[in-house]
């Protein structure tokens, strides 16, 4: 249903409005259950993957490529001024969409579910990055990715921009107990394998492994709590090398750091 919107005051806009103001938009998006999706692709991809779509932003030349995918969705058509103004970025991306949430399986559902292969992501604060190691994780044989209680959401704009719509295509799960949480995945069986820059750690390369494994990710300025190092079955380095540690380079970005780990470990897992 075309709607010619004029007023980037509208109250139809709502969803869409005032959206880099970072906090306000975290409120917004998590009371009213709904996260924006950014350009064609993903749009099409979240569609594909079943969360239903409240409405969509775009611009009269845009309008034509997602036609086929919007069935009864209100589309509000705004000018070029109006979508740069609200969505703070250049028209070309063509379109956003407000897409309402799925209820979120619970961890021990996902992990029933023959997924030999876990992420756990430890309160990332990063949007950014939570939407770079879901992008990884989809590329590099991750069958789902757990988050801690207080870790960044995949669905902010941000981390679904930067994904790709991989946060759409790799299953995921948030744990309700942060302090229980690694117990409940290791009596489920995972081998739970504590990454960190600390080069005391075993190297990745010649880590044993098993049927089910979780790698576990710390966050950006900490890195994985005391209680998940002390839990974890083995703590696991990638090796840096000599003249990194020199010049007091000692750790990888976390997202370097997930892509390396899913790409040395996950093909030799089950
Ligand atoms: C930027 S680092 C955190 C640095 C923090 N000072 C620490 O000591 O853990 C964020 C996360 O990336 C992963 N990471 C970074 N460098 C790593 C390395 N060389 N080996 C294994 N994991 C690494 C770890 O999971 C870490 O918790």
């Amino acid at each position: 249903m075309l709607e010619y919107v004029t007023d980037a005051d509208d109250p139809r806009l709502t969803d869409y409005t005032r959206l880099r103001d970072v906090e306000l938009r975290k409120s917004l998006e998590a009371e009213r259950g709904l996260f924006l999706a950014e350009g064609e692709k993903v749009i099409r991809r979240a569609i594909g993957a079943g969360y239903p779509i409240r409405s969509v932003l775009t611009t009269r030349r845009w309008l034509a490529s997602l036609e086929d995918v919007l069935g009864e969705a209100a589309v509000y058509v705004v000018s070029d001024e109006i979508m740069s103004g609200i969505a703070g970025f250049q028209v070309h991306r063509g379109a956003l969409a407000s897409m309402e949430r799925l209820p979120l399986p619970p961890m021990e559902s996902l992990v029933k579910s023959g997924t030999g292969r876990l992420l756990v992501l430890e309160d990332l604060v990063d949007h950014s990055n939570v939407g770079a190691i879901f992008r990884s994780a989809a590329a590099l044989g991750v069958d789902a990715v757990i988050l801690s209680p207080r870790c960044a959401d995949p669905l902010y704009r941000r981390a679904v921009k930067v994904s790709m719509g991989a946060v759409f295509s790799i299953p995921y799960a948030r744990m309700d107990d942060w302090f229980t949480g690694l117990d409940r995945l290791r009596a489920a069986g995972y081998r739970t394998l504590a990454l960190t820059p600390d080069q005391s750690a075993a190297p990745i390369d010649g880590v044993e492994l098993g049927d089910r494994v979780a790698l576990l990710l710390g966050a950006e300025g900490d890195g994985l709590s005391s209680h998940w190092l002390e839990e974890a079955d083995q703590a696991v380095c990638i090796p840096m090398s000599a003249q990194a540690m020199a010049a007091g380079v000692d750790s990888l970005n976390v997202v370097a750091a997930a892509a390396i780990a899913c790409h040395g470990l996950m093909r030799r897992v089950g």
